[in-house]
């Protein structure tokens, strides 16, 4: 058993086009589209915080401007809010400023997730770290990264995240080939492929956006070509690990079982929304009532 170092930085990449969300996207970044009253990136970091995770970096890039805003202390607004006596609000705005400092990068260009990640090399350094993308919600009651990063302090490599999807969706997403490891809950990835033809697919493992990397991936990644769309893929330079022998290569994953939205997809961000506000207990019932009725 590998005993690797402790994980405490968190790269949380928000610098993508979001083009499967316009026009809301056009101006906005998806990562601040509100899932009932926070904006999707603010469950992201809170996963990150509560999962451990000291050192956050966001990679952000043109019109995300928001997103720096969002986590920073606003004194005006605090101010009226003071002055009107509105704790319960004035508390609202400041539980996102109270997440801690975020370090910032911009992606010049959005080129890619591999580029994004390949953005915190400096940041990072020698030193395994967590990835968490700015529009995939994990429900806050999973442990997932936690779990992940357990896995990475055992086996030294690269952790990834899967979820089993219906064999007709796996086009949309990277795809695992994986072998089981006796006696233990996670497995060995042996192969990946991004956005396999359904018939292609070697299997219906879906990868999902948390990721605990051995930093061998920057080396990888300097030297991945564009793959898929153009891209500098993660998934290739994974791919690369995968396949690799000795410091820093194999990848894990762990198969996970619990609620997610990718809040850049616009049905899947409604059935977020609709499932959270209906777990409120502020208007949960209300919510559930009316929609009953609705589609009564
Ligand atoms: P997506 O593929 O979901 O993001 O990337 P996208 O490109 O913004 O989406 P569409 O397909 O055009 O709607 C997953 C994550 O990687 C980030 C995104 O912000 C998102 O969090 N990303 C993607 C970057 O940071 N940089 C990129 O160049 C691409």
């Amino acid at each position: 058993m590998t005993m690797g170092k402790f994980v405490t930085k968190a790269v949380i990449p928000a610098a993508g086009l979001g083009t499967r969300f316009l026009p809301a996207t056009k101006a906005m970044p998806k990562e601040m589209l509100p899932v009932v009253d926070r904006p999707a990136i603010q469950y992201v970091v809170e996963e990150a915080v509560n999962a451990g995770l000291t050192d956050l970096l966001m990679i952000t890039g043109r019109n995300k401007r928001a997103l720096e805003d969002h986590f920073d202390r606003e004194p005006g607004l605090e101010q009226a809010l003071e002055l009107k006596g509105d704790q319960g609000r004035l508390d609202l705005v400041q539980q996102a400023s109270d997440l801690g400092p975020i370090h910032y990068v911009r992606q010049g260009e959005a080129k890619g997730l591999g580029h994004a990640v390949l953005c915190a090399s400096q940041h990072v350094g020698n030193e395994p770290f967590a990835v968490l993308l700015g529009d995939d919600l994990i429900d806050e009651a999973e442990t997932l990264l936690t779990t992940m990063m357990e896995v990475q302090q055992k086996t030294g490599g690269s952790v990834i995240a899967l979820i089993e999807v219906d064999p007709s969706e796996i086009s949309a997403y990277g795809c695992a080939d994986i072998t089981a490891i006796e006696g233990e809950d996670y497995v060995r990835v042996n192969s990946l492929v991004e956005k396999p033809a359904v018939g292609e697919a070697p299997s219906n493992l879906a990868v999902i956006g948390r990721y605990v990397l051995h930093p061998s991936v920057f080396g990888v990644l300097e030297n991945t070509e564009p793959g898929r769309g153009g891209e500098i893929q993660l998934t290739d330079a994974l791919q690369t690990l995968a396949a690799g022998e000795g410091e820093g290569s194999g990848v894990y994953g762990v198969v996970f079982k619990g609620r997610r939205y990718d809040t850049g997809d616009k049905l899947s961000y409604l059935k977020a929304v609709i499932t959270l506000a209906s777990e409120r207990v502020e208007f949960g019932e209300d919510l559930k009532t009316w929609m009953k009725a609705f589609v009564g």
